[in-house]
């Protein structure tokens, strides 16, 4: 009895010391060990449904809603709400003008994927909100998001509001201040959102993640919710 006890704690240590080895191979870039060790898990008791159809696009673990309602200050210095989006596809990054590499790799991806889509790509609009409000002014935002697509817009807001915003979507950022830097810079998450016209957001794509992959996974959810 003793001993079966002792083989199945022994069992249960070796499966939790194979969980993390594969959460450390799998981690996504920017991705913490423990989140991947959370993806792991969810992929083993089956919640998080990466189907293959999917291609790069992680779909949310049941019951886990993200998105909702925003409320912001558009490039143009109008301010807009989730409402003016109704009915649209989003693709949204989260990201500042001031990001040296990530953010302007990201935002350039996106600008493919829409390209890659073709004319379904008009029915998605590509959204980069601020993270660094204080930074980004909307006339900053207009400026640098044209540099990436004709239709992309630039969202920015009040501290709060960005918080807001933020925490809806989970998204993580924090200001930096190195001693020899004269600027601030911003550490933030890169997740690209594909979010559905009900303002939910349906797929997730790590940073890096294949054009190709990521048209695949949108053109097959628009596909999904458009046709009958
Ligand atoms: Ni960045």
């Amino acid at each position: 009895m003793l001993k079966a006890i002792r083989y199945t704690v022994f069992a249960l240590l070796l499966l939790l010391a194979g969980l993390w080895s594969w959460a450390w191979l799998a981690r996504g870039p920017g991705q913490s060990l423990g989140e991947s060790f959370a993806d792991r898990l969810a992929l083993l008791f089956g919640r998080q449904l990466s189907a293959p159809s999917a291609g790069g696009g992680l779909q949310l673990p049941a019951g886990l809603t993200l998105g909702g309602p925003f409320s912001l200050i558009r490039h143009d210095g109008q301010p807009v709400t989730e409402r003016d989006y109704a009915g649209r596809w989003l693709l949204i990054y989260f990201g500042f003008t001031y990001c040296p590499d990530v953010c302007p790799t990201e935002l350039g991806r996106i600008a493919d994927v829409l390209d890659e889509l073709g004319p379904l790509g008009e029915q998605v609009t590509p959204l980069l909100i601020t993270i660094d409000p204080q930074r980004d002014t909307p006339a900053a935002l207009a400026d640098y998001v044209s540099r990436f697509h004709p239709r992309m817009q630039g969202l920015t807001g009040s501290p709060a509001q960005i918080a807001e915003v933020a925490r809806r979507y989970r998204v993580y950022y924090a200001r930096v201040q190195h001693p020899d830097m004269t600027d601030y810079t911003m550490d933030h998450s890169a997740f690209v959102y594909l979010v559905g016209p009900d303002a939910r957001v349906r797929l997730l794509f790590r940073p890096e993640t294949p054009v190709e992959e990521m048209a695949r996974a949108i053109r097959q959810q628009l596909r999904v919710v458009t046709s009958p």
